[in-house]
């Protein structure tokens, strides 16, 4: 057992109450973190005049050589240590000597993981967000393959008024846009340096914090050190924005199986992207679609989680804190891989234009339409929606839709009806005529996927302060 400490004690630490304590499992996951927090730590304490040239040197070498071991698989993350700083630390004085030993000066694992964490989360950020440029991009193409692919419109999960794949897909793409646009405002907010915090109350040596943070890629220091070592705000600002991600991934997904079932057979998901049963032969199952929209409980599960962790504890630093960390981690993990595995699955699934088209119109979704070409007529509309509901009580009663109803028996019901009606209520026509922004209309989706390919011309237009190699 590897620990920092122990002057003070006179018994080594039993062996439940280490494994319990510990956090090396988990958190070497900061490994590169640390070390790159470390670095930065040691230049600023030479500049300071903290500690000598010589020691700086000997003390950034050292780092260099345990992350590259580490790299080349040379050095393992053995077990018996208490945490990765630790760990680093501990190698670092094997290798180096006395100089080691003045790493941590000035300095606090109270800081110092706080710092990890924050530097650990901003880069994920990043890479969220670039998954889900990705799965913009696809979402793009797929709609302007698809802007006069009819289908119907659903309220109530029941067919309400035509719309198209392009608009229908627009959707998700402006929920997505705002899930990164969330992203950016958590970066951003989240983008203070909390070294130099010490353990709660800052220090006496004359750290130089805001030059630390400009070497990390920070906006600036944080302006409370007690707040530094215990705010995890970001973390659970982070979790809450994963979770609307899920959110948003997860409705896409029943939509997807909902399309891809046999009753509707709107799309087909690739082979490559479906499973199939043990016993049934016929079956080609949606697994991937409803696991993402499984694991969305997770990332929840994840929020709830830190929240409840946060919820009663004192300034500043608690244990409690260490908490955070495996719930992040997972939660990350769970969205980039859903992400990645649904980006891939909506690129390679096929629409089916011809059964979506004939779902459209036959379920009276041009009724609303009808009502409106009686409007245009000069009727008013409360009375236009009572003729077209009778029309289409006289539909169901012969099977029928509007449009295959004669000229004379629409008159039979108002002989403001023309014959000029079926060209008014044709799918084609139903979706051009709609020209609100924001509409399925074609004219208006060409101007929305206009500002689409403007806005995803810059994949890192998000990030201007920090981008990653
Ligand atoms: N493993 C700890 C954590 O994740 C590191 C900080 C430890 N600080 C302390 N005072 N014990 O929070």
């Amino acid at each position: 057992m590897a620990q920092l400490w122990g002057g003070r004690f006179t018994k080594e630490t039993e062996e439940s109450v280490f494994k319990f304590n510990e956090s090396f499992s988990f958190d070497r996951r900061l490994f590169y973190k640390d070390i790159e927090g470390s670095v930065a730590h040691v230049v600023m304490l030479e500049k300071q005049k903290i500690i000598t040239l010589e020691e700086k040197d000997a003390i950034v070498k050292g780092l260099t050589s345990i992350q590259e071991d580490v790299e080349q698989g040379r050095l393992t993350f053995e077990e018996g240590f208490e945490d990765v700083h630790s760990f680093i630390e501990a190698k670092l004085i094997e290798r180096i000597g006395d100089a080691g030993k003045k790493m941590h000066t000035g300095r606090s694992r109270n800081d110092q993981v706080a710092l990890d964490m924050r530097l650990y989360v901003r880069e994920e950020i990043v890479s969220i967000d670039d998954l889900l440029y990705d799965l913009l991009k696809v979402i793009y193409r797929v709609m302007s393959e698809n802007i006069e692919t009819y289908m119907p419109g659903f309220t109530h999960l029941q067919k309400a008024q035509p719309v198209t794949v392009a608009h229908h897909l627009g959707a998700y793409f402006e929920m997505f846009k705002r899930d990164r646009s969330r992203l950016k405002d958590l970066y951003n907010r989240m983008n203070f340096c909390p070294l130099g915090a010490g353990a709660l109350a800052g220090t006496t040596y004359p750290l130089d914090r805001e030059y630390v943070a400009s070497m990390l890629g920070f906006e600036g220091a944080t302006l409370n050190s007690m707040d530094s070592v215990s705010d995890r705000d970001y973390c659970i600002e982070l979790l809450s924005s994963l979770s609307t991600v899920m959110m948003h991934l997860s409705r896409f997904c029943e939509e997807t199986i909902i399309w891809n079932s046999n009753e509707y057979r709107f799309i087909e998901i690739d082979d490559a992207y479906s499973t199939g049963s043990s016993i049934m032969p016929q079956k080609k199952n949606p697994d991937i679609a409803e696991l993402v929209r499984g694991k969305t409980g997770r990332v929840y599960g994840a929020l709830m989680s830190m929240l409840t962790t946060m919820k009663g504890l004192p300034l500043a630093y608690n244990k409690d804190m260490q908490e955070d960390k495996e719930v992040t981690f997972d939660a990350i993990d769970t969205v980039k891989d859903c992400l990645k595995l649904f980006t891939g699955m909506i690129d390679t699934m096929k629409f089916r234009p011809d059964v979506m088209a004939r779902s459209a119109m036959n379920g009276f979704t041009n009724a609303t339409d009808a009502a409106d070409y009686l409007v245009k007529k000069g009727v008013p509309f409360r009375d236009a929606h009572g003729i077209i509901g009778r029309l289409v009580l006289l539909c169901i009663e012969k099977n029928c839709s509007i449009e295959d109803l004669e000229l004379e028996e629409l008159k039979s019901i108002s002989d403001v009806f023309e014959a000029d009606l079926y060209d008014a209520i044709t799918l084609k026509t139903c979706v051009e005529k709609r020209l609100t922004k924001g509409a399925p209309g074609p004219k208006q989706m060409n101007e929305v996927l206009g500002l689409y390919e403007k806005y995803l011309k810059d994949r890192n237009v998000l990030y201007q302060s920090y981008v990653k190699e």
